[in-house]
């Protein structure tokens, strides 16, 4: 299918791009990425002027905030209106409402922080706020990144299921669904714990700022007998295990899902209005999970692994920008996936078309009445004036 096709061509491109840094004039062998080297005071740490200039530019200082605002200004609202929604005014809970539930409950969940990470960088990338609180922002997004995976391949599969065999048992399926949440938060409650491990706050000498996630240190000593991996091996098995497990294989289940349902989708006998419904519907959903996957997880997971394995070989590179803006824009799942629930939910799109246009689900009541009202009216008016006219065509 055309999306390994473009995983491929991702994966090609980044390689591309990141020897082409690796290769650049700017980096002579003794410019090394973004690392920085600890200082002798072992309180601070050096980088190198890449670095520096790129923790001063406009790139993550302007740019990457304002995406932020965007994220936290679209992603909590629809997000919250989500879990409203599918918790309180669901008629009928089915396993496509749980799934999403709890996928917004995971974005609620990482958006709540944003503001911290707005402050951050708009202050110069400068965090104030604590070592604490940045393993807290840096486990909220990653267990954000990961379990939101997880939750849109679980409801890829169940809407495959649904076309596949559509008249399966409601309970039972219930049940099912609300194992496989638990079993996922599980997962990610466990798999976020070794980020809690590790130093994520380095002080920067020079700037006088202190980073949250983004620098990470090298020991003095690895740096002068070259074996600076030794440092960064943590992080580089980390994020390794995870594409795997919690990025590679649920690309594998949803590609395989919506290649089945397709099939299914165009093999259905019944042909009408109703099939090319459902067909259109599909095409929507698959659409935007591709779209989520290309702009948010794709970039952000391949650039992980390419950015440890570059820091582990020291290996001068300028792609520097680029992983921290793929970071970035893997927060944007957290709008991306408001566009899933208004697909495949009706009940969700309802209420965010009336809530669009202004109106509580009092206000259509009141509505619908007064219209039935002005519609009698005018029948009665109709009635009226016609017998003045002795036409009584109307009625
Ligand atoms: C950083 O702080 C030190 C004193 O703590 C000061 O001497 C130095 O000028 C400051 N540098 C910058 C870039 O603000
Ligand atoms: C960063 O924040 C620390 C602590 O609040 C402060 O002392 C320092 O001056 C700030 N650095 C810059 C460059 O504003």
């Amino acid at each position: 299918m055309s999306a390994v096709g473009i995983l491929h061509l991702l994966v090609l491109f980044t390689c591309i791009a990141s020897s082409g840094a690796a290769l650049s004039p700017a980096a002579n062998g003794r410019q090394r990425g973004f690392i920085g080297i600890q200082g002798p005071d072992l309180d601070s740490v050096y980088v190198d002027p890449v670095t520096m200039s790129t923790l001063k530019s406009g790139l993550t200082t302007v740019f990457l905030p304002l995406v932020y605002v965007f994220v936290f200004a679209v992603g909590l609202p629809s997000n919250a209106m989500a879990i409203w929604v599918f918790v309180f005014r669901s008629k009928k809970f089915h396993p496509a409402a749980i799934y999403m539930a709890n996928l917004a409950l995971a974005d609620l969940l990482f958006v709540i922080w944003v503001p911290l990470k707005i402050a951050y960088h708009f202050n110069g990338n400068n965090w104030t706020f604590g070592e604490e609180m940045c393993k807290v922002l840096v486990g909220f997004f990653y267990g954000n990144m990961y379990s939101s995976i997880l939750f849109i391949a679980c409801l890829s599969v169940q809407r495959y299921w649904v076309v596949a065999h559509p008249l399966t048992q409601q309970r039972m399926d219930n049940r099912l669904a609300i194992a496989v949440s638990v079993c996922i938060w599980a997962f990610i409650w466990i798999s976020t714990t070794p980020l809690f491990l590790y130093q994520q706050t380095v002080k920067i000498s020079g700037l006088n700022i202190t980073t949250c996630h983004d620098v990470n240190i090298i020991t003095m000593e690895n740096f002068k007998s070259g074996s600076t991996f030794l440092d960064v091996q943590k992080p580089y098995y980390y994020f390794m295990v995870m594409a795997g497990l919690a990025f590679f294989i649920p690309c594998v289940v949803i590609i395989t899902a919506y290649v089945l349902m397709m099939r299914k989708l165009g093999h259905s006998t019944m042909e009408g209005s109703n099939a090319s419904k459902n067909r259109r519907r599909a095409i929507v959903l698959i659409i935007t999970v591709l779209v989520t996957f290309l702009v948010c997880f794709i970039p952000s997971n391949v650039m992980l692994v390419v950015h440890y394995a570059l820091l582990g070989s020291g290996i001068a590179n300028n792609g520097y920008g680029f992983y921290i803006t793929t970071l970035c824009l893997a927060s944007l799942n957290s709008c991306l996936d408001p566009l899933l629930y208004y697909f495949v939910s009706e009940e969700f799109r309802s209420h965010v078309k009336n809530t669009l246009l202004c109106r509580s689900s009092r206000t259509v009541e009141r509505m619908r009445v007064s219209f039935s009202s002005l519609k009698y009216s005018k029948k009665t008016n109709t009635y009226t004036s016609s017998t003045g006219q002795t036409d009584s065509s109307t009625i």
